[in-house]
């Protein structure tokens, strides 16, 4: 029977975390906030070929891959199974058939061994990837958030509450750049490929910064962006002229990445504030994590960024986000279901 009555809740625990949200299964181990190992099996290639992901296929890789992934990181941990403390899982948002895979693993695991179920919000997930970085870091801090669905500035207050300081109205920052990928007739996975092309480029393309309205949060807004890039191209396709690519890629990544980077540090400095993180993918752009330290710097902010595989998705971020949970004493049924979305807060 699963009784978690007798459960001593530890300093240090072992925590295993399990990730399938999108097309990435992945499985990391924890002792306390140092990271034993991290696994990823990820089915990209195979998306590659329909230029992003295909939920039915990202299912049945996931139930491919879950249980080697899960295997290799307990192994590459130098433990067994016996050792694991509590099962950290995403069970949101994301792909629900892709999520379920993974859920469903983590819930009879932890049964099994009779230790705590932590459901993980993916995107509570990239926040908390900063702690494996530095074992001593503490709220407060300001986070910036930049993934395929989400874009915010964040204010963590304590290791459970934060404030939303700022946020996408309509795409987020990593859909922009797997559009314009797209436009520029770059493959999936997008974001990494304009980066790539950015490479060799300038800023030299007149384009409109993602605009940043200041209501009461912040606002920032990728649309008009993405549209000034389509139509550039177009304008010179019709033209007969050619498009140079690596300009567009470079100037776009300037205007979707400026802005961010600036807020953040404002509003660390408007806050007092003296430490910022990062998460989620658009993270590992290497143009924004320059940029960001750079600013970080001039403004006297101490940074803390997780390194780009730890910023794109994997499961030693949903094993640090178990960490806080299990310290809160913050377990869920067994009968928890995965959910496509979750609201920020
Ligand atoms: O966090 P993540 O791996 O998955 C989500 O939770 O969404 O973020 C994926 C997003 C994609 O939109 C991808 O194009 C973007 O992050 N991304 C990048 C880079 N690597 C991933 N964007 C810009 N530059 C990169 N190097
Ligand atoms: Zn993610």
């Amino acid at each position: 029977m699963y009784d978690l009555s007798s459960i001593i809740i530890k300093d240090n625990p072992v925590i295993l975390g399990i990730e399938s949200s999108c097309d990435e299964t992945a499985a990391a181990v924890i002792r306390g906030r140092k990271l034993l190992s991290s696994k990823i099996i990820s089915s990209a290639t195979e998306q590659a070929k329909f230029g992003g992901v295909v939920p039915e296929i990202a299912s049945r890789a996931h139930t491919e891959a879950v249980d080697e992934v899960v295997r290799q990181a307990v192994e590459e941990a130098g433990l067994t199974l016996k050792d694991i403390d509590a099962v950290a899982v995403t069970y949101g948002a994301g792909l629900l058939g892709a999520l379920l895979v993974g859920l469903s693993f983590a819930k009879s695991l932890a049964y099994t061994l009779n230790v705590p179920l932590i459901a993980v919000n993916h995107i509570r997930g990239h926040m908390a990837a900063a702690y494996l970085v530095d074992e001593e870091l503490k709220p407060p801090f300001i986070t910036l958030l930049a993934s395929g669905g989400h874009t915010a500035i964040l204010h963590t207050k304590t290791y459970t509450d934060f404030e939303i300081l700022g946020g996408t109205s309509d795409d987020a920052a990593g859909e922009a750049f797997d559009k314009v990928a797209r436009v520029l007739g770059l493959s999936y996975p997008g974001g990494v490929n304009v980066e790539r092309l950015a490479l060799n480029g300038e800023n030299s393309v007149p384009l409109p910064k993602c605009q940043v309205k200041n209501t009461q949060v912040l606002q920032f807004s990728y649309s008009g962006l993405k549209t000034a890039v389509i139509n550039y191209c177009h304008n010179k396709e019709q033209k007969g002229e050619e498009v140079d690519k690596e300009n567009v890629a470079c100037s776009f990544q300037h205007a979707a990445v400026d802005p961010l980077v600036k807020n953040a540090v404002a509003l660390a400095l408007k806050l007092g504030v003296k430490t910022v993180t990062a998460g989620g993918g658009v993270i590992a752009n290497g143009y924004l994590r320059a940029t960001l330290e750079e600013e970080c710097k001039k403004a006297g902010l101490k940074l803390i960024l997780p390194e780009k595989k730890y910023c794109t998705d994997n499961a030693a971020m949903i094993a640090a986000e178990g960490l806080i949970q299990y310290k809160a004493g913050n377990f869920a049924p067994l009968s928890i279901n995965a959910r496509a979305q979750i609201p920020l807060k």
